[in-house]
Parts: C-alpha cells; structure tokens; sequence
C-alpha cells in the first residue's frame, strides 16, 4: 500500500546533449550555491538541533512516508540557506558507510546551475570525476536537471538546474508540515545567505585543488594566505581562496604547515579521516541580533581573550556597531582596503573536532578576517588543547 503523502517521482538518466552553447559562452555557468547536504545518523535529530539551534525550518520532506525507502532527507531554510539533511535507513547503506568514516559532514556542496547538463560535460571533459550522470527528476510540481562531480575527499558538487521546478525543494520531496502537521515554527535568526564554504585538504593537496578549480570550474584564485600570516606559536597552515560564479561562489582551501605541535588542519583530517568541508560560513546583516539570539539558544562559539578587544580599536578604526556589544558577544573585527567585517566561529557541530559554522556580516570587505586568524587559531588550540590533541 502507498503511504499517505506518497509523492510519485521518476527520475531519467539523460543521454549526452548535443545542443552545445554557442561558442565564446561558458558552458558552466554558476548562479550561486543551491543548498549543501550534510549527512548525518538521523535527519530528525539533526534538524531539531538546527532548527532551535540556528532558527533553521524545516520546509520539504522525502523518506519513507513520502514512499522513498533508501533515505530520508529533510530541507532546512533560512533567508535564501538550504540546508539538506539525509540519513541512511538501513545499515548496508553507502551513506551509512560515509558516515562510518566521516561522522556529521557536509557531504555536497551544490550549485545552482543555468545548464546542468553542460556544467556536467564540460566539467568532465576538463579532468573532472563524475559522480552522478545528468539526471532528469520528475513529479507533478515540474522538473529538475541534476548531475554532479567529485572534489577532494569524499566531497561532491552537484550541478543543479531548477528552472521548470516549482515545488518544495525537488521532485519526490512533500512540503513538510503537510507530512508532520502541527509542529511549532522556530523564530529565524538572521542567517540570510551562504557566504563561503571552506575545505581542508592534505599537506601539498593546496594547489592541487586550486588547479582543479581553476582548469575544471574555471574558477579564479581571489586571495593568498601564506604559513607566515597564518601561524601562532604552534601551528602554521596555508589557505588559498578559490572564486566563481561571477564573485558568488567563494570556496578557500586550506592545508597545513609546519608548526611545532599538530596543526587544527592536521587534527581536522585526522578525525574526518581526510579532506572535507571545515565550515560553513552564513551570512547576516545584523550580527549583533543574530549572535544575540543564538547565545540565547545556548549555541556555544570559539572564546576570544578580553586582550583581543583590548587592540582592536587601533587596528580595526571606527565601526558602526558598538564595541562594547561586540565584545560582549565575542565577535572578531577585521578591517582591509574595502572596508570592514565581523565574524564569529561557532564550536564544532558534533563530537569530532571536525565541521563548525561561522557566522559573518560584511561591510565592505570581501576578505576572510586574515587578521582575525591569529586570534582565531589560538582559540582553537585552547579546544585542542584540551582534548590532548595539541
Ligand atoms: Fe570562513
């Protein structure tokens, strides 16, 4: 017997397309992200903790109750975040597997796509690794042309183009409370965009996946961040800043360097059993509510030492915020040549000392607190420290 909210699906491998875009016009063509996936032992739980937690709903559904029995998947959305939450249901699974090895991690990193189906041909034919053939998804509410690639580690990017779709999140997917009726909408918190996704790769893996931006998704390197700006007393790393989708897409990477102890680069591939997302940077345009209220909710963010605010006016200048909130919540301020931004760093999202989230407002800058990553790191060592991991 079908159950109740039954979403009938078809989904379509699609031939190689012929139809080509002109020449001179890129075939991959990004619009922005669509939505990262993060796989975890239970969409339930998870979605709880993100929801009441961040301020995350919970707005389409697909698993057994929508008739779909190899997962179960639930869409969070705040401002324009998509957040993807799918688990395995049975224990032979493949993403029971990658959750073995990875814990709670962001498994896609998807993009938002005007031609699917070219990103995928293209991306290939310049080096890249398929992960899933151009695929047509099919329900009543229209149809979605997805296909995706492999990046470093077990990550993908998936290729996404929704244009003739006009449902829940995907063909398959009910809207949520029309499965789970009656549960209580979480007040938002600010969160508005994805802002920058950042992975660790291995020691010498940098450049690898710099060229591979570059040559496969045609992607341009924004910034540099040498081991010399980089570094505290005991770790170093290095961090390069891949950028596409016209200036929408912003991807650093990062991998360690000599330090004298274990770096947090090294301590993250270690527990993540290899390269992988370390944060998620989202976007508000009122920190100071937004860390306000996740405070409230008992969210719990990297502390930063009372001899941090004590510099900052010097280096930082006139902000419009005041300093004194800003110390009081514990947010970072770095200022560059286009202005300036605060940013905060939540703890990890699990036990492993691997995926965390960063919370950032812009105000002008378009860089990545560089001064900021000193502070920054030494916080993370205190947390490292007392794991005995340092
Ligand atoms: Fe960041």
């Amino acid at each position: 017997m079908k159950p109740k909210h039954h979403v009938e699906v078809s989904s379509t491998v699609l031939p190689p397309t012929t139809a080509l875009p002109p020449s001179g016009v890129d075939p991959i063509a990004i619009e922005g992200f669509d939505h990262i996936e993060i796989y975890t032992d239970s969409a339930k739980q998870s979605s709880y903790f993100l929801s009441h937690a961040f301020g995350f709903n919970p707005v389409a559904y697909r698993g057994p109750e929508t008739g779909w029995h190899d997962s179960a998947s639930i869409i969070l959305k705040q401002g324009d975040v998509l957040i993807m939450l799918t688990c395995p249901l049975k224990p032979d699974s493949p993403i029971a597997r990658q959750i073995a090895k990875h814990g709670f991690a962001a498994r896609d990193v998807a993009f938002r796509v005007t031609n699917a189906q070219w990103c995928f041909q293209e991306a290939v034919r310049r080096g890249a690794t398929a992960a899933a053939p151009p695929t047509e998804w099919k329900d009543a509410n229209g149809t979605i042309i997805h296909a995706s690639i492999k990046t470093y580690g077990d990550t993908i990017h998936s290729f996404v183009e929704r244009s003739k779709y006009n449902g829940p999140f995907w063909p398959g997917f009910a809207p949520y409370s029309k499965v789970f009726p009656g549960e209580p909408v979480v007040p938002e918190v600010g969160l508005s965009a994805i802002d920058h996704v950042v992975g660790n790769v291995e020691l010498g893996g940098m450049n690898e996946w710099v060229a591979f931006y570059e040559k496969v998704l045609g992607f341009s390197q924004l910034k540099h961040f040498s081991d010399k700006e980089i570094s505290t007393e005991y770790s170093a790393l290095m961090s390069k800043v891949m950028n596409g989708g016209g200036g929408k897409i912003k991807l650093p990477i990062n991998e360690p360097a000599e330090g004298k102890r274990k770096s947090q680069i090294e301590e993250f591939l270690e527990y993540n059993g290899g390269p992988g997302v370390q944060h998620i940077a989202l976007e508000t345009k009122d920190i100071i509510a937004t860390i306000a209220a996740l405070r409230e909710r008992g969210v719990r963010f990297l502390f930063v030492p009372k001899t941090y605010y004590e510099e900052a006016p010097t280096r930082i200048g006139t902000i419009d915020e005041d300093l004194s909130l800003i110390q009081k919540l514990g947010i970072l301020v770095d200022r560059d040549e286009d202005g300036y931004l605060l940013q905060i760093f939540t703890k990890n999202l699990e036990d492993r000392p691997t995926l965390f989230l960063e919370i950032i407002q812009r105000h002008g800058s378009r860089g990545f607190g560089v001064g900021n990553f000193k502070a920054l790191f030494e916080a993370i060592e205190r947390d490292q420290a007392e794991r005995g991991n340092l």
